[in-house]
């Protein structure tokens, strides 16, 4: 039997309409779909002959263990089957895409990668707010702000990113927001600095907390926001104030923060 192959294809971040058209073909000729949890399901609608294999994760809590996943991808490709790995955003930002990737290599299964639309930028930009902008933001690091975001072993290093980038994007950081916001007040980053939460962003329940980056943590505890946010960190957020454009086609005018 001839083998198969894996597409590793980026949903985008939300909105289905951000799917790339390499992605959606590769959707409509699939066998067999394994999707994650951020994943639109009118996107699956796509795929209506594929079998579909949820293998999200809600909070911390595995559908299916990685290592299932990636067995799962090895075991229908050596089927002869299509299959598409469908992720949130895009497969190599925060998305595991690179390990599924390489076992698919050991493996010896072909595959492709569909980069994706990643909540990176996409999210920012559905709130109304350039991660660059001439004269304001000239860099963008995009940040993993994990619970133990703060710890030394996180790897990520707070206090030189605090002051080295214009603008700060931080992914998965809800919960570390406290944490976070102080060491970049410490290590040098203006408490007045604008800071923008985005939660659901370009989908229906999109909405956004502004705030500073001394006050936001505590905005954020008070509204009970809950995940997914991506934080914007930076003078950026500032312009927001005349950017808004998907708050404005959904709520009525003078309703968006
Ligand atoms: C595991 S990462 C995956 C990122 C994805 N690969 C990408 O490129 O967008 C998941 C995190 O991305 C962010 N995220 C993804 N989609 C989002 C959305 N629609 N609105 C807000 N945050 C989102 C959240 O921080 C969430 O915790």
């Amino acid at each position: 039997m001839r083998v198969g192959t894996v597409a590793l294809v980026g949903a985008g971040p939300g909105d289905p309409g951000l799917v790339t058209v390499r992605g959606l073909e590769l959707l409509r000729r699939a066998d067999v779909v394994v999707y994650d949890r951020l994943v639109d399901p009118r996107l699956l609608e796509e795929a209506p002959r594929a079998r579909r294999v949820f293998a999200g994760k809600a909070s911390g809590h595995h559908a299916l263990p990685q290592e299932r996943i990636t067995a799962l991808l090895i075991t229908h490709a050596r089927r002869g089957r299509r299959v598409v790995r469908l992720k949130g955003g895009d497969p190599f930002v925060f998305g595991r895409g690179g390990e599924e990737a390489l076992a698919l290599a050991r493996a010896r299964i072909p595959f492709e990668i569909v980069p994706g639309v990643s909540a990176a930028v996409a999210v920012p930009a559905y709130a109304g707010i350039p991660v660059t902008h001439r004269g304001i933001a000239s860099s963008f690091a995009v940040v993993a702000g994990h619970e133990d975001a703060c710890k030394r072993e996180s790897g990520v290093d707070w206090a030189r990113l605090a002051t080295a980038v214009d603008t700060l994007v931080v992914l998965m950081g809800l919960k570390a927001l406290p944490g976070i916001t102080r060491a970049l007040i410490e290590h040098g980053r203006s408490p007045a600095t604008p800071v923008a939460l985005v939660r659901w962003g370009t989908t229906d329940l999109q909405e956004t907390i502004t705030g500073r980056l001394g006050d936001i943590a505590a905005k954020a505890e008070r509204a009970r926001i809950e995940p997914p946010v991506v934080a914007v960190i930076g003078d950026v957020v500032a312009l927001r104030a005349r950017l808004l454009w998907f708050d404005e086609q959904r709520l009525p005018v003078g309703a968006a923060q």
